[in-house]
């Protein structure tokens, strides 16, 4: 028995011809995958996977039609499972949704038992995907330095991409835990916010994407880094010796064209970031520090988050996959369109 409504509203991304369809429409509750606990979607985000879930040349959706959307927070309306009950507020990311599997930009979605992550007292579901898959991802990065031994007492820490998701969540994070962060932007214009979101210097794009030396000077203590491409390179080179570098994205391309210097003659290490594929119990204590000490400042409008409906979100996809992001968006899902 079900507790979703026959049809609702949905934002479908549908491969036509060489082309994607996009935008609102009715959905039939009988076209949702199966699935152990039943949720009203309150709120998802916009992250740069999103963007190329609905773009044909974009690597990403493995089904069609499908409901992009890798991050939903809301309401549960029917669960068959003993530990999750109907009332409670959970959040899902990951695994396979807005992937291969219906995601988040839906009044209604059907998830797995075991990819839901009940909302820790004081996270709403606003928060929660204001944070999203991008903040869970700049926690799990500090998390993982911090595991290898970074504290605030030990030197400059580098973000990367400081205006986007990733980076400015992991700005804040690490900011407010004491660490001198610098943030590399290639936004001059959000200077400001960075240095109120606890900057304490400012780097160019251009001043990490030009060559260098294979080792320059040893400059940063540890590193977050969503940008890949040419920005990588630099902050291998310039890691301390026994630092790390967080590494989760490729916004400003894949390719790495590095030397191994770093790593044997400084011992810097390269710490991959799959937020994706965390086991849920990782998953699960992760956004319980999310809530507490890992937790960003700044959830609010105004705040580097900006509330679209289902109705905006093509301009926003559009906006981060030209690398455009200042801050978060996080999508209203019920209400006005
Ligand atoms: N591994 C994981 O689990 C995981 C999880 C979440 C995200 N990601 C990946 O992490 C990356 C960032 O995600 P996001 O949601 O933070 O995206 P985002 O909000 O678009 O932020 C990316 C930022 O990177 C910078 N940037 C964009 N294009 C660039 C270019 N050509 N060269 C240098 N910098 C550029 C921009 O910041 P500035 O203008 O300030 O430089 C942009 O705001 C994406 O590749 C995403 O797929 C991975």
């Amino acid at each position: 028995m079900t507790a979703i409504p026959g049809a609702f509203r949905a934002y479908v991304a549908e491969k036509v011809g060489d082309g994607v369809e996009r935008g609102v429409r009715e959905f039939a509750e009988a076209d949702l995958p199966p699935g152990e606990v039943e949720i009203r979607v309150g709120w998802s985000s916009v992250n740069y996977k999103d963007g190329l879930a609905t773009r044909a040349d974009g690597k990403v959706a493995r089904i069609s039609p499908l409901i992009p959307g890798i991050d939903l927070a809301g309401v549960v309306v029917s669960s068959s499972t003993v530990d999750i009950a109907v009332g409670d507020q959970v959040l899902a990311h990951g695994y396979d949704l807005g992937v291969s599997r219906h995601g988040g930009y839906s009044e209604y979605q059907r998830v797995p038992a075991d990819w839901i992550v009940p909302l820790a007292p004081g996270l709403s579901p606003r928060d929660a995907m204001a944070i999203g898959t991008a903040g869970f991802t700049a926690a799990m990065s500090v998390a993982a330095l911090e595991e290898r031994g970074l504290q605030p007492d030990a030197g400059p820490v580098l973000v990367t991409g400081a205006s986007g998701g990733v980076g400015g969540t992991a700005l804040a994070i690490l900011a407010d835990r004491g660490y001198e962060v610098w943030a590399v932007t290639g936004k001059p214009d959000e200077a400001e916010r960075l240095r109120a979101l606890g900057a304490a210097g400012i780097l160019t794009r251009d001043e990490v994407t030009t060559e260098g030396r294979p080792l320059d000077t040893e400059r940063w203590a540890g590193a977050v880094d969503a940008v890949g491409a040419a920005t990588l390179p630099y902050v291998l080179r310039t890691l301390r010796p026994g630092a790390a570098v967080a590494s989760s994205g490729n916004a400003g391309g894949a390719k790495l064209d590095t030397t191994v210097l770093p790593f044997i003659l400084r011992g810097v290490a390269l710490l991959g970031m799959d937020s994706a594929n965390m086991p849920i119990e990782e998953r699960r204590a992760l956004w319980a520090r999310i809530a507490t000490d890992l937790r960003p400042k700044g959830l609010g409008s105004g705040d580097g988050v900006t509330e679209i409906g289902l109705g905006s979100l093509d301009g926003a996809f559009d906006a981060i996959l030209a690398g455009h992001a200042r801050g978060r968006w996080v999508v209203r899902v019920q209400g006005e369109v």
